[in-house]
């Protein structure tokens, strides 16, 4: 019962996870020329390419990594781990030496249920890329990564909560723009430095000049996490309203009118209700902390600007974090109907404001330090360096770190990170899998996609949702529908190639892979790339694929024959192949696997077809080996490595780009 067994693993850890003591995950301690770092690390995975720095807070250049912690048994069980990569690198368990090098597994070992002490050291080689990666297997299980669900940390470590401070506090500079106005000598290579804020470019043309004067005055009014710091200490108000005149010049004069039927406001609801914007937005207008109120945006956007803004949000603000839905036309009408049925305000007497004081105000009080506007330049620029500023709390504009119970820390952590003058060195330095795993909790990912067993947003805030539910969509006791959501990312950086996965976050992949499923993946354009190749990284694979080998045409032929309905593991039953239709779908389906050969990496295939429910809990996709044969022994004696191998050479040959 592999499924069964991984919820009740997941279960007992996660009754570790919310001990005081202790948190998933294991320590990696990393330490070059002299310089130390210490951060948590989701598994024993790493990859570093020649002259980059394995962490932004230490040089380039030779380092030693080791990762401690506990590993967690469930039950007492038999086990071999792998290490492979390149360098030296050896597994302790309970502090004897388990793994001695790289490409020398252990004899199967027996290990009791409960803790162990766990540690893995690693020198790199000192030409090259630096990679290393762990893997296990037991005898009811193949080879895998090791999840991060089967590891532990204790809390009370200085050096690493030390660390935790100073990337909470890097993360907030790059995010809240300090060097916008205290530049100082900082390079930036940090990705998020280098993602532009909204434009004002024509702001008037899109944005009502009421709702202008609001937010100028005060962002965080508007929305509790607004990132914007309030600009004007005094007279706010007034100086907004100049500021909003200034840029409302180009406005339109009467505001055209905006009817969608209600039968578009209806469906826009379901889109809404499908697309799972509820794990991101509330109705509300106000919002909270972490999710974006969406009741006012009748408020602030003139007519058919919002439209312009779903159609493409990364157009005006390449920093958004708001995904790209590619949605159609005649959606885009539906969504903007319903969202501007939210809240009917009238809007209040605007305040008259004066164009020249308006633009002397924008120029010299910041906006053009964190905002593009034709022809305009900002005459602020702050005499202090980011690096020689005694504390968090800015004299010149007023950013909300009391005002949020979370973010009483941020406060704090960017008065430490800042106190340190050698991390001013961190905001030169990028490193692809922290960005990455930055940027999984800042875009929310979580969202809609699974990991390790975590619970999605868009499940927890379904209930407030339910009335925008499609009708037909709704439950039918004849025939149950299986409800399958999103594909789970606990393997993202193994599962697809690099370049697959690229372009999926540049929204370059249509159709999508699962047309029976309503909900889409959106696209992430201005962070496509980084993402791409930082997920890979994070598992310790290179951000490139290795080039393909030619095919074999004999292991072809087999691969087909083994996946055929007749005399074969039937895998169209469940599954379109190139332009047929799966043949006959009685609980769920699963993708067309002409892409499979190119989407997906030789090794997830094996990882996934030893075990589906155990890759994905709940699948419908059989488990086919067992004791690695398959019942079928006409090819390769049964062997089931060798098998699956075949098929996906055939599916490799299926692709046609
Ligand atoms: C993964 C999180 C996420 C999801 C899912 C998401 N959004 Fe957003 N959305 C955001 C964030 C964050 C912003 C704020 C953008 C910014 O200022 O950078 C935003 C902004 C917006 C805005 C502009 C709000 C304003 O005040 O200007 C609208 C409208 C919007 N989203 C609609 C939607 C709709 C409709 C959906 C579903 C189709 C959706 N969003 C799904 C994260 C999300
Ligand atoms: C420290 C950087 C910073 C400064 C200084 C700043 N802004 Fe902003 N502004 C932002 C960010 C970031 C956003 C995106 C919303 C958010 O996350 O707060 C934003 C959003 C806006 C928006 C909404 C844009 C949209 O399309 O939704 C307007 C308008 C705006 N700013 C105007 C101004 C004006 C006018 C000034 C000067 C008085 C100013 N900003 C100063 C960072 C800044
Ligand atoms: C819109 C421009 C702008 C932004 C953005 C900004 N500051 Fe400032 N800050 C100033 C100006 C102007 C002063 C006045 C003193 C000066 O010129 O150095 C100042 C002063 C300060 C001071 C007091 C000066 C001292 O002697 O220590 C601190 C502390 C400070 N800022 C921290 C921050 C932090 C932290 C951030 C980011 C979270 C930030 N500032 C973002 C413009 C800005
Ligand atoms: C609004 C919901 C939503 C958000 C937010 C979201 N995804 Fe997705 N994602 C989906 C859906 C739905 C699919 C499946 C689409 C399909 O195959 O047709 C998907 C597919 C994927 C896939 C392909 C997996 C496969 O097996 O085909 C990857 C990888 C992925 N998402 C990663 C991410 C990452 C990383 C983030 C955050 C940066 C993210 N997603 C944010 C909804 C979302
Ligand atoms: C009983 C139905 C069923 C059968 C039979 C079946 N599969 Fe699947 N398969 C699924 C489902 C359901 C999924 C997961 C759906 C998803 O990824 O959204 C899946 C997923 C996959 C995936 C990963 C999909 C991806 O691209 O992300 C591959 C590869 C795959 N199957 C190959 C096979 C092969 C090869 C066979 C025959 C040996 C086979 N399947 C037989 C139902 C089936």
């Amino acid at each position: 019962m592999p499924a069964r067994f991984l919820f009740l693993f997941l279960a007992c850890l996660s009754s570790l996870a919310v001990g005081a003591e202790s948190g998933r995950g294991l320590i990696l301690r990393l330490e070059s020329g002299g310089e130390e770092d210490a951060r948590l690390a989701r598994s024993v995975a790493l990859f570093v390419s020649n002259g980059e720095a394995v962490s932004p807070f230490l040089r380039a250049g030779a380092f030693k990594a080791k990762w401690e912690g506990k590993l967690v048994l469930e039950k007492r069980r038999r086990l071999v781990f792998h290490l492979e990569g390149t360098g030296e690198a050896k597994l302790l368990i309970d502090g004897e030496v388990l793994v001695p090098a790289i490409g020398k597994p252990n004899r199967s070992k027996r290990l009791s249920s409960g803790e162990h002490d766990f540690v893995v050291e690693y020198l790199p080689p000192a030409g090259g890329e630096a990679t290393l990666r762990l893997s296990w297997e037991g005898r009811d299980f193949a080879r895998e990564p090791v999840p991060e669900s089967a590891f532990g940390h204790g809390s009370a470590d200085p050096e690493l909560a030390k660390m935790m401070i100073f990337r909470h506090g890097r993360n907030l500079v790059a995010e809240r723009r300090c060097t916008a106005c205290h530049a100082g000598s900082v390079v930036p290579a940090m990705a998020e430095l280098n993602l532009k804020g909204p434009s004002l470019d024509g702001v008037g043309k899109r944005l009502r000049q009421d709702w202008l004067i609001k937010w100028i005055a005060n962002p965080m009014a508007v929305r509790p996490s607004a990132h914007m710091p309030v600009i004007f200490q005094e007279n706010a108000e007034e100086s907004a309203a100049h500021i909003a005149a200034y840029l409302s010049a180009d406005a339109p004069g009467e505001e055209a009118s905006f009817a969608a039927t209600p039968a578009q406001v209806k469906k826009g609801g379901h889109i809404f209700h499908e697309q799972g914007c509820i794990a991101c937005h509330t109705l509300d207008r106000k919002g909270d902390a972490d999710r974006i109120g969406l009741g006012g945006v009748r408020m602030k956007y003139r007519h058919g600007a919002l439209k312009d803004f779903l159609r493409d949000p990364a157009k005006v603000h390449q920093g958004t974090r708001m995904p790209t839905f590619k949605f159609k036309e005649e959606e885009l009408t539906k969504l903007t109907g319903f969202l501007r049925s939210l809240v009917n305000d009238p809007g209040e007497a605007i305040a008259v404001g004066d164009f020249k004081k308006g633009r002397a105000l924008a120029k010299s009080s910041g906006c053009f330090n964190c905002h593009e506007r034709k022809d305009e330049k900002s005459d602020l620029q702050a005499k202090t360096p980011l690096f020689s500023l005694k504390g968090a709390d800015c004299s010149s504009v007023r950013y909300g770190f009391a005002d949020l119970g979370e973010q009483k820390s941020g406060r704090e952590a960017i008065e430490k990170f800042l106190a340190e003058k050698t991390n001013q060195r961190s905001l030169a330095r990028s490193v692809a899998a922290e960005f990455a795993e930055r940027q999984y909790k800042i875009l929310r990912c979580t969202a809609c996609h699974t990991r390790d067993g975590e619970e999605t947003f868009r499940d927890q805030f379904a209930p407030e949702v339910a009335h925008l539910q499609r009708p037909e969509a709704a439950p039918d006791e004849e025939k149950p529908a299986i409800k399958v959501g999103p594909p789970p990312l606990t393997h993202l950086g193994l599962k697809l190639r690099p370049e697959w996965r690229g372009k999926l976050f540049a929204g370059e992949i249509d159709p999508k892979i699962r047309p029976w499923m309503a909900a889409k993946m959106p696209a992430f354009p201005s962070r496509a790339e980084g993402l791409a190749i930082g997920f890979s990284h994070s598992v310790g694979k290179s951000g490139s694929s290795p080039a393909l080998a030619a095919l074999d045409p004999a292991k072809v032929k087999i691969g087909q024959a083994m996946s055929s309905v007749q005399g074969g593991l039937a895998c169209a039953t469940c599954h379109g192949i190139a332009d047929n239709p799966p043949i006959a779908v009685f609980e769920g389906e699963g993708p067309n696997l002409r892409d499979a050969g190119a989407r997906l990496s030789r090794e997830y295939f094996h990882l996934w077809m030893s075990d589906p429910p155990r890759v994905w809990p709940g699948t419908i996709m059989p488990k086919y080996a067992s004791d690695g044969k398959t019942p079928f022994t006409q090819h390769y004696e049964g062997d089931a490595t060798k098998q699956f191998d075949a098929i996906f050479e055939y599916l490799r040959s299926l692709f046609q780009p």
